[in-house]
């Protein structure tokens, strides 16, 4: 791969995503597009002054349509919450933009990953739009979820959180779901783990759940973790690592699932997101992702109305 990375929106998502390409060193040159072209231009310039302290890669401004050139587009272009709204509340808004990217990015040959919230309708919007194939529409989905949820469950047990495996399914919203049947550290199943509550279950999903509107309801927005979960996801796309990861696409009959976007286990590398895993999974996660399926089914129908 020629390792050209593009990124469309560069407001507080999409320049967070910049820095962290550009210190994970996995871009050789990033474009960025922005429907107010000087900002682009501007971060472009910013993000060039501190090449010192990054490997090497140069930063471009394009066009939409210049964007084909590239083997990735990250597309966090629209608008972020606010503070007292859901993801779902930005739908109406972000699908008219979401369509207009896919119309634009129609025949794309590399990959697009999708940060724009609710990230699991709009990364449906935009593979129909683009009419590309699902495994090359990615949204960031909940990696992020399970990243806090690494976090969180590092900090209860006193453990390293890469040492931490597990992982967070369903929406990247309010209906995701816990894998808490599988999750495990070095080995030992969390719920054999010395002390272990069904009580510390429930407050660290809902802590994982909510963390994102108590950051936006003290600073306005979240950028930071999720620039770097998508240059994880790029990483992975670009070094064709083969990597296992809870990124979002458009399901094909993976857990009985079919046409809805949302995040399980998916192995991640060149291609795409070519191979979803279904983990084992309970009767209660088996309910739950259910329901998260219905509930972007019917945020998906309220758009394609
Ligand atoms: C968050 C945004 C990216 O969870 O949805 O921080």
């Amino acid at each position: 791969m020629r390792r050209q990375v593009g990124i469309i929106g560069t407001g507080s998502v999409g320049t967070s995503v910049a820095v962290s390409t550009l210190q994970a060193g996995v871009a050789r040159t990033l474009w960025l597009h922005d429907l107010n072209a000087a900002r682009a231009e501007g971060e472009a310039m910013d993000l060039a002054h501190g090449a010192a302290f990054y490997p090497a890669c140069a930063l471009r401004t394009a066009t939409l349509a210049e964007m084909r050139q590239c083997d990735v587009v990250v597309v966090a272009a629209g608008r972020n919450s606010r503070p007292g709204e859901t993801r779902l509340d930005l739908l109406r808004d972000n699908a008219r933009v979401m369509a207009d990217v896919g119309h634009a990015l129609a025949g794309f040959e590399g990959t697009v990953v999708l940060v724009t919230n609710p990230v699991d309708v709009l990364t449906r919007v935009l593979q129909q739009a683009s009419g590309l194939p699902p495994e090359r529409v990615l949204g960031t989905g909940t990696m992020l979820d399970t990243a806090r949820l690494r976090q969180m469950l590092g900090a209860e047990l006193g453990v390293a959180t890469n040492s931490i495996h597990a992982q967070v399914l369903g929406e990247h919203g309010d209906s995701e779901l816990v894998l808490w049947s599988g999750a495990q550290v070095g080995g030992v199943p969390l719920r054999q783990w010395r002390g272990w509550q069904a009580e510390t279950e429930a407050r660290l999903a809902h802590a994982v759940r909510v963390a994102a509107y108590e950051v936006i309801q003290r600073k306005g927005m979240t950028n930071h973790a999720i620039g770097m979960v998508t240059a994880r996801l790029l990483q992975a796309l670009l070094r064709d690592e083969g990597r296992v990861l809870t990124v979002s696409r458009v399901q094909q009959g993976a857990a009985g699932l079919q046409g809805v976007a949302l995040s399980l286990p998916t192995v991640v590398g060149r291609g795409g997101g070519v191979q979803v895993l279904v983990p084992q999974m309970d009767a209660a996660e088996q309910a739950a992702l259910a329901h998260s399926a219905q509930v972007l089914q019917a945020a998906a129908a309220s758009v394609a109305a």
